[in-house]
């Protein structure tokens, strides 16, 4: 093993006024409510955040994504934002904020803020105007308000469908209903209007003044609208949906250039400008729209998210995405987890063809009693090997809160303690997100395992929370923390030219890219240990995600980094 560079700091150097500071950053992403807890209600906070900045120093992450922190009565994870210019005072002030910033800043970590424009909550200001005013008024006018079907405009306009389930327009008691994509309590705000767009841009100059560095969108590709009628119906929009060629009446639509243009030119008045990364679940071949400079100028890449663990769909999302990085001048964005899906060491320990079970319609499958039976084991060894593969790669890497603990999805969660409108609105068919959010672990034998100094924490956190805490996993030289420490401080030696070069290898379980600086990444995806390729015989091993018992051997599911 070689020595890993010291992870002190020089901030004035690191922030520097680089534009392109994104293009390979590690990007840690925070989830407020569940990161740390300074005051002890349960409930993790800003000063909590910047209590534990050393600890993202020590990780090495280049930024960090803070999920929603804006007041919000937390229908939807705090993605239903009461006021987009203010901080939720449960989780703390603007004068937090400014204090976590600086902090942050001066700890050479980056801050990009979640921006949620696509809806408000039912309880912004401009919702509770809109209900107080009659239809056709210019408040109604902010949101999407469509007059009811039927004789007496009781039936919805369409039978749209929420994507928590259920219909997605609510009747508003004179005749009209507001259209809602996800809960009731998020209505849709209307990008036809005017003053829509002009505060958002107040918003993104808002933060950027407060010293963000860059914005994630949410559903970016949901904000422009089509509803002339007729409205066709649910059936027709999924035929469309699925075809993806941009004709659909709500998503990646044309529209939205002209929205983000704007976004751009006032990113761009700031040195360096800000940046922003679209959450846009669209088909690859249309996330350039997102993508491209003069829009939001990164697009996430969930393609490793979704695949399997396995040598020829890695080896193919790698390929198609280095291609879309050239085409747009964007950079690669690799993510294996986030708050809405499966955490990768569970998803990776689910029966083999269900590795691919990312999303919020499959959490059945592990949720007790109807479980496949994961392998925990397995599931961390395989997500240790696919995220050494994954942070080798050019382009920007964004982390989870808690996957550099290698932490599993908590599956059992009381029904009666469970959060997520996903899991409400199809009581019985999904459990939701809730078991990715569970406040942190950071010490194994504390209250609440020191995610706050009580007992608190506003999703329960399991027993075997204690083994992967923080503190047992910073003494271990073999933890997965280590792990991610060692990997993201030796990243930066190769994160010269954006690209790589496949080492041919005669086996179909087998992976092997070369970076700069001759740095290799080798990755048996198989599940049985293969003969080193001779290549490999001499080269100098710096890190591996599993033990090497055998130097002849390459061990089943696991990466290794040569020098
Ligand atoms: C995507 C966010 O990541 C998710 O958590 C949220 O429920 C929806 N957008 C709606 O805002
Ligand atoms: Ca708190």
């Amino acid at each position: 093993m070689t020595t890993i560079r010291p992870t002190t700091i020089d901030a004035g150097t690191v922030l520097a006024a680089d534009p392109d500071w994104w293009r390979q950053a590690a990007v840690y992403q925070v989830y407020p409510r569940s990161f740390a807890d300074a005051n002890g209600d349960g409930i993790g906070d800003l000063r909590g955040i910047t209590a534990r900045i050393p600890y993202l120093v020590e990780l090495g992450v280049d930024a960090v994504w803070l999920s929603p922190f804006y007041p919000s009565a937390l229908a939807d994870g705090g993605y239903d934002v009461d006021d987009y210019r203010d901080v939720d005072p449960k989780l703390g002030t603007l004068a937090d904020f400014d204090e976590m910033i600086a902090a942050l800043h001066g700890a050479g970590i980056r801050l990009i803020a979640d921006i949620v424009p696509n809806h408000s909550s039912d309880r912004h200001e401009w919702f509770r105007e809109a209900l107080a005013s009659p239809p056709g008024s210019a408040a109604r006018d902010r949101y999407i308000f469509r007059d009811g079907e039927g004789p007496d405009r009781s039936e919805p306009p369409s039978d749209w469908e929420s994507i928590f389930g259920g219909s997605a327009w609510q009747p508003v008691g004179d005749g009209q209903f507001y259209l809602h994509l996800f809960a009731p309590e998020q209505p849709d705000l209307n990008w036809a209007n005017r003053q829509v767009r002009d505060d958002f841009l107040a918003t993104i100059r808002f933060w950027s003044d407060r010293g963000v560095d860059g914005f994630r969108v949410d559903v970016a590709h949901a904000l422009a609208k089509d509803l002339t009628y007729p409205l066709r119906s649910h059936a027709e929009l999924e035929q469309t949906r699925l075809a993806g060629d941009g004709s659909h009446p709500l998503w990646d639509r044309e529209e939205l250039d002209e929205i983000y243009a704007e976004w751009r030119a006032v990113f761009d008045e700031y040195d360096p400008p800000r940046t922003a990364v679209a959450e846009a679940w669209v088909a690859p071949t249309r996330r350039h729209r997102y993508a491209a400079p003069t829009s939001l100028g990164q697009a996430f890449n969930f393609d490793l998210l979704r695949a399997n663990f396995d040598a020829a769909e890695f080896h193919e999302i790698v390929d198609r995405n280095m291609a879309f990085a050239a085409e747009t001048g964007s950079s690669n964005t690799w993510v294996f987890s986030n708050h809405d899906v499966i955490r990768h060491a569970t998803r990776y320990g689910l029966p083999d063809d269900d590795t691919a079970g990312y999303d919020i319609g499959k959490q059945w499958l592990f949720s007790g009693g109807v479980s496949p039976a994961v392998d925990a084991a397995r599931g961390l060894r395989r997500a240790r090997a696919a995220t050494l593969f994954l942070l080798g790669l050019p382009g920007s890497a964004y982390l989870y809160q808690g996957e550099e603990l290698g932490l599993p999805e908590v599956a059992d969660i009381p029904d009666t303690a469970r959060q997520d409108p996903s899991f409400f609105r199809n009581a019985g068919v999904e459990i939701g997100r809730d078991g990715c959010r569970v406040p942190l672990p950071w010490a194994a034998d504390a209250p609440s395992y020191g995610f706050g100094p009580t007992d608190a924490a506003h999703l329960p956190q399991p027993e075997w929370f204690a083994q992967y805490a923080v503190d047992l996993q910073a003494a271990d030289p073999n933890s997965t923390l280590t792990m991610y420490r060692r990997a993201l401080a030796l990243r930066h030696e190769l994160q010269g030219p954006e690209n790589l070069a496949w080492i041919a290898l005669d086996h179909p379980d087998l992976l092997a890219y070369q970076r700069p600086g001759g740095w290799t990444i080798l990755t048996n995806f198989g599940d049985a240990p293969v003969p080193l390729p001779s290549a490999f015989a001499d080269r100098e091993q710096v890190l591996s995600s599993g033990p090497i018992d055998d130097a002849a051997l390459l061990p089943a599911e696991t990466t290794i980094w040569y020098r």
